[in-house]
């Protein structure tokens, strides 16, 4: 039987190997927002997967964006002078194409990293000044935002299109905005964060009105040929929050400015909400948002064996399957699922000997 996992695709004029791609995954690890040699190890490990597209982690569109001080970031030449180093690297080393998931952490900016506890960060913690639809704080351990005015959202909309630009510069293959998660975009879908009493709330196509404005302005500098996409929420898991109907009008919308595929995430809008987790608990979404918008879908969220992703693809719940956890636990997980599942991945000609095809029984010649 063939596998559909390792059957390729074709998001605008990039053609993928495969349908496996290397979900975005915050480091922490920059320096103002700039990649440092963390990256150049992380990313290019990544590179050599087999999953066939690596999203590099939520990059962010200005200095106040940046979740923690260890984000990345692309609002300066120096980011992006970064980030050039890092991507060159990947591209000499290792087999996947590139894409790049730009954001902005509205009210969860300002937070400690993971291991430093993950809260909002004190005024001793050189913690900064957030913005959001609505002037509500995250959680009981962050700051309250500051509502945004009309000037902040023309700032923040022409930084989502200056770091566009300079993604496009930089030679990536595929772009994605950060719509989920409870990240500046998310807070003004969210009925729970936005509480506007203006023209960016009171019914949902309100609440849709900035993140879409933002969407197409970045459509428009990003070429056709580049695939754009956004990952969006298929739930806010909590009583008037988002639902998967709203994930689908977002996705039309979405659809219709010219996006050429989405991931469907969930969660994170507000610090109380708790998700029962279980094996694909998103896929759900990803498959109403195909079916009833009929664009691109990629899914998430604990898709962990090959034979699990190679299911959902086949049974057409989504197109294409994004892996974090599980990458960054087995960084060939590409290569283990091709080997499981009759598949093909690209390799670097150093590590060719490693095909399965040529074990076991093949003379060692070292
Ligand atoms: C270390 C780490 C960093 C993450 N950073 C991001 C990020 O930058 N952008 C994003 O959209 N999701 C981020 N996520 C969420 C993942 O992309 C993914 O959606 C989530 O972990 C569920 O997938 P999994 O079960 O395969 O890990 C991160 C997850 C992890 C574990």
């Amino acid at each position: 039987m063939t596998s559909v996992l390792f059957s390729p695709i074709k998001l605008a004029d990039l053609k993928l190997d495969n349908r496996i791609v290397v979900s975005p995954m915050c480091q922490y690890s920059a320096e103002d927002g700039s990649a440092t040699d963390w990256h150049l190890g992380h990313l290019a490990m990544l590179a050599n997967s087999g999953a066939d597209l690596v999203v590099v982690e939520a990059t962010h569109v200005e200095r106040r964006g940046r979740i923690t001080h260890g984000c990345l970031g692309l609002y300066s030449d120096g980011n992006e002078a970064a980030l050039a180093r890092v991507i060159a690297h990947c591209r000499r080393v290792g087999t996947a194409k590139l894409g790049i998931q730009l954001a902005h952490a509205g009210r969860k900016a300002s937070s400690a990293r993971p291991w430093e506890g993950g809260l909002g960060l004190k005024q001793d913690d050189d913690a900064w000044e957030t913005i959001a639809p609505s002037a509500i704080a995250f959680g009981n351990a962050w700051a309250a935002p500051r509502a945004m005015t009309r000037d902040d959202m023309d700032r923040v909309r022409d930084a989502f299109v200056s770091s566009a630009k300079r993604a496009v510069r930089l030679g990536f293959d595929a772009v994605e905005l950060h719509m989920a998660h409870g990240y500046l975009l998310h807070s003004f879908l969210s009925p729970i964060s936005n509480h506007r009493s203006d023209e960016y709330n009171g019914s949902a196509p309100a609440r849709l009105r900035f993140p879409l404005e933002v969407a197409q302005a970045v459509r428009a500098v990003v070429p056709r040929s580049l695939p754009l996409g956004a990952r969006i929420t298929g739930s806010d898991w909590i009583d008037g929050g988002m639902t998967p109907d709203d994930a689908v009008a977002l996705a039309k919308a979405l659809k219709q400015a010219g996006f050429d595929f989405l991931c469907v995430s969930s969660g994170g809008v507000t610090a109380e909400v708790k998700i029962a987790l279980g094996p694909g608990y998103q896929v759900p979404f990803a498959e109403k948002v195909k079916r009833e918008a009929g664009i691109p879908t990629r899914a998430v969220g604990l898709i962990a064996t090959p034979q699990q992703a190679e299911a959902i693809v086949a049974e057409g719940k989504a197109d294409m399957i994004a892996l974090a956890r599980a990458m960054l636990d087995d960084p060939r997980w590409g290569w283990h699922a091709a080997r499981a599942l009759a598949g093909d991945v690209k390799r670097p000609p150093q590590y060719a000997r490693a095909a399965p095809k040529l074990w076991p029984g093949a003379a060692y010649r070292g």
